[in-house]
């Protein structure tokens, strides 16, 4: 079985499935550090270079590569992994395949990225907390379709690391 979690930035994507695979004794692969490690550099670098096209181009290409074998895992996505080209088709129609939508509220995810936006490429030009509130707000509006297509969304506002793994693991099995 494959595990997918998936959500905007900072809705704790990666810490949540790196505790959730250790607790199943599943293997954890992150998109991004897959990513980063494969190219060498890292996704700001990516953007920065290449441009955000080149990007969604070399995720879909990863994970598909990762999706290939059949062992256990825990894959936890990119914010916009679901949101393009084919992405989030090979995952609904890959029966080994369990989706997840961790699911923040837009005060959670501001008050998280806020002292983030140098590692996330696509906030980093906001300069004021107005501006970034009406760019997260809009943006979470957009992809909520496609994030809400997972096979069930988890609440995570105030909701501790361990509670969520055990909500996943109660859907599961
Ligand atoms: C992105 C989210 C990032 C990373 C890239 C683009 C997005 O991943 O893939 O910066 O489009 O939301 P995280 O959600 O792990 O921060």
């Amino acid at each position: 079985m494959t595990i997918v979690l998936m959500g905007y930035m900072a809705s704790g994507k990666s810490f949540v499935g790196k505790v959730l695979a250790k607790k199943l004794d599943y293997n954890f692969i992150d998109l991004d550090d897959y990513i980063e490690k494969q190219e060498g550099v890292s996704i700001s670098n990516i953007f920065e270079t290449f441009g955000e096209i080149y990007f969604r181009k070399k995720e879909a290409k990863y994970l598909k590569e990762i999706l290939e074998p059949k062992t256990n895992m825990v894959l936890s996505l990119g914010g916009g992994t679901p949101c393009y080209g084919n992405n989030l088709y090979l995952i609904k129609n890959n029966p080994k395949i369990v989706s997840f939508y961790l699911k923040a509220n837009i005060n959670t995810i501001v008050l998280r990225l806020e002292g983030e936006k140098v590692k996330r490429p696509l906030l980093a030009r906001f300069r004021s907390k107005d501006q970034l509130v009406q760019f997260i707000g809009k943006h979470l509006f957009e992809r909520n379709h496609f994030y809400n297509k997972a096979n069930y969304v988890i609440q995570t506002d105030q909701v501790s690391v361990n509670r969520i793994v055990e909500d996943i693991i109660l859907k599961l099995f």
